[in-house]
């Protein structure tokens, strides 16, 4: 089963009934494990939560912090791609050649870099005078 097909899956689980936009993320990370995440939406809106930092959350919790993949994927005309916030996030996690894979539920893929989702990322060799 491919990162896409567990992005999928996740996908179903989420909680999405104000937007009724599910996303559905998977990781997998150095060590080759997945990690999964679905989008949890509250009705105090912006409480709601990103399905890449559901998925973040539970690498971490996992004792995880190296991305090695990632896909996403939502039912929308063109393959989803992370929002800005998520796209900081992720690369918290991940170097910048790491292949991010954004879909569609029709099937439509395009798979792109964290450092094309993020050109000039803030990272912490900004804060080397502190
Ligand atoms: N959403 C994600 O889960 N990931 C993204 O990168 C884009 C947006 C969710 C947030 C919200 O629940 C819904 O999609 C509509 O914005």
């Amino acid at each position: 089963m491919s990162l896409v097909d567990d992005a999928a899956r996740v996908r179903e689980n989420a909680h999405a009934p104000y937007s009724r936009f599910k996303v559905g993320a998977a990781i997998r990370t150095s060590a080759g494990n997945v990690y999964l995440g679905c989008n949890v939406e509250n009705v105090a809106y912006p409480e709601g939560t990103c399905a890449e930092a559901g998925a973040i959350a539970a690498m971490v919790a996992a004792g995880e912090g190296d991305i090695a993949e990632v896909a996403v994927i939502a039912d929308c005309p063109n393959p989803v791609p992370p929002c800005g916030g998520c796209r900081q996030k992720i690369a918290e996690f991940a170097s910048g050649s790491v292949p991010v894979t954004m879909a569609t539920t029709a099937g439509a893929t395009r798979t792109v870099t964290v450092a094309d989702l993020l050109p000039g990322a803030f990272g912490a060799d900004h804060m080397d005078k502190v």
